[in-house]
This record gives structure tokens, C-alpha cells and sequence, in this order.
């Protein structure tokens, strides 16, 4: 078993597949992996579709500006966050976390209070901002793929709106990233990185 730091060092955005298919029963662990992830007041506000016909993953390919590589993926997950979903999530959430002494009380109505004032903003800046709790699951799942030697690429460049129109999902659901998956065909060196001195201000 590799430790997480041979893992964050071992993974890479992997753009060439195999044709091998991947097991279903792998893509439900990556998701299993996904719902362990942080999320604010543990609202849990990801959601994911598993994309495994070819047609679908041709129209998501298309979707993405026709980056054709994620077509060529066995499998791309969709993922999202249910933003219809999240203030009961936060509600029922932070109520959770009050009642187990995880967070004092009067927390409780202020985060509630900030989670509804969110929701009265437009969707184009809701979206991004409960986006980020869905960021931290799609990492999981990057790096849980590579326990199955598994590569993964996250894909951002996309038409959101176009995805949603291809699974006929309302504005409630918020397209965050695709994650083709697949074995790689592929071993590229690891890319650029700036040094740790440079990252610190
Ligand atoms: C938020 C985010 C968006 C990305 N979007 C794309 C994308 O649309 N298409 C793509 O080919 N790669 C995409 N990538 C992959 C990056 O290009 C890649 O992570 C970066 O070049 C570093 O390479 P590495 O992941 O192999 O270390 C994205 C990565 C992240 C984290």
C-alpha cells in the first residue's frame, strides 16, 4: 500500500486511456471516497452521475470544447453540487455538529443566517462558491483512483449550462468538473512545479 505522500506524488492528469474497461464496482469506491470529504457544516452538497456509454461521453467531450481525449475515457464522472440541497444540508448539518459539541451553539444560527443570505445571490455566484466543497471530494477520488491503477484528469473547461441541458438538470445542480478515468496509456513526467520558497508570502 503506497502512503498519501508516494500518492500525491505518483498522480498525474492522465489524457491517453486504455481501451480496458473499468470495473463499476471501482467507480462506486471513488464516490465512497468522494462523500468522506470536508464540506462546510458537513453539507455534503456534491453530487455525481457515472458516465460510462459512449454517446454520453462523446456529447460531455463536446460539452468540454471538444477536448475528444475524455470520449476516449471509459468512464467520466460528473460532478456537481446540488445547490437546491444546500441549505438543508448546512441547516440540518450545523444542527448536527451543535448537538455532538463540535461547534458551539451560537455558531448554529449564524452559520444558518450566512447560508441563506448566500442563496439569495445569483446562481453564477452561488455556483462557484459551494463549488469548492465539491473540489475537495473530486480530489479524494483522484487520488483513491490510483489504489486501483487508476488515472484521472479533472476537466474545468466546460459549458455547465450544456451539461446540464444534456442530462435535462435545472439550475439546481451546478456542473463543477468531469473526471474521465481510465487506465493510463500514458506515464508522463511530473510537470512544473514552483519551489516551496516561492510559495510563501
Ligand atoms: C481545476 C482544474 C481544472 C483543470 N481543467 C483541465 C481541463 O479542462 N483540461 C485538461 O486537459 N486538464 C485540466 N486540468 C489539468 C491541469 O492541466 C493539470 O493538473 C496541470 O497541468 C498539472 O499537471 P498534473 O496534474 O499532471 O500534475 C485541470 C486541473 C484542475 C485542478
Amino acid at each position: 500500500m503506497i502512503t498519501t505522500k508516494q500518492a500525491i506524488e505518483k498522480r498525474r492528469s492522465i489524457r491517453k486511456f486504455k481501451t480496458t474497461p473499468v470495473l463499476h464496482e471501482y467507480l462506486l469506491e471513488l464516490v465512497e471516497s468522494a462523500k468522506l470529504a470536508p464540506s462546510g457544516c458537513n453539507a455534503q452538497p456534491w453530487r455525481f452521475k457515472i458516465v460510462e456509454d459512449t454517446d454520453t461521453k462523446k456529447k460531455l467531450a463536446q460539452a468540454a470544447f471538444d477536448q475528444s481525449f475524455i470520449s476516449r475515457a471509459p468512464a467520466v464522472i460528473v460532478c456537481c453540487a446540488d445547490i437546491g440541497s444546500y441549505l438543508n444540508g448546512v441547516v440540518s448539518g450545523v444542527q448536527d455538529l451543535g448537538q455532538i459539541g463540535a461547534i458551539e451553539d451560537k455558531y448554529v444560527g449564524i452559520i444558518t443566517k450566512r447560508a441563506e443570505n448566500m442563496l439569495k445571490l445569483p446562481i453564477e455566484q452561488i455556483g462557484p462558491q459551494i463549488a469548492f466543497n465539491v473540489a475537495i471530494a473530486i480530489e479524494h477520488m483522484v487520488l483513491r483512483a490510483l489504489d486501483f491503477g487508476l488515472g484521472t484528469c479533472w476537466i474545468k473547461l466546460l459549458d455547465g449550462p450544456k451539461v446540464n441541458r444534456l442530462f435535462e438538470w435545472d439550475d439546481s445542480i451546478y456542473t463543477v468538473a468531469l473526471l474521465p478515468i481510465g487506465y493510463p496509456a500514458e506515464n508522463p513526467e511530473p510537470r512544473k512545479r514552483m519551489s516551496v520558497e516561492r510559495l510563501l508570502l
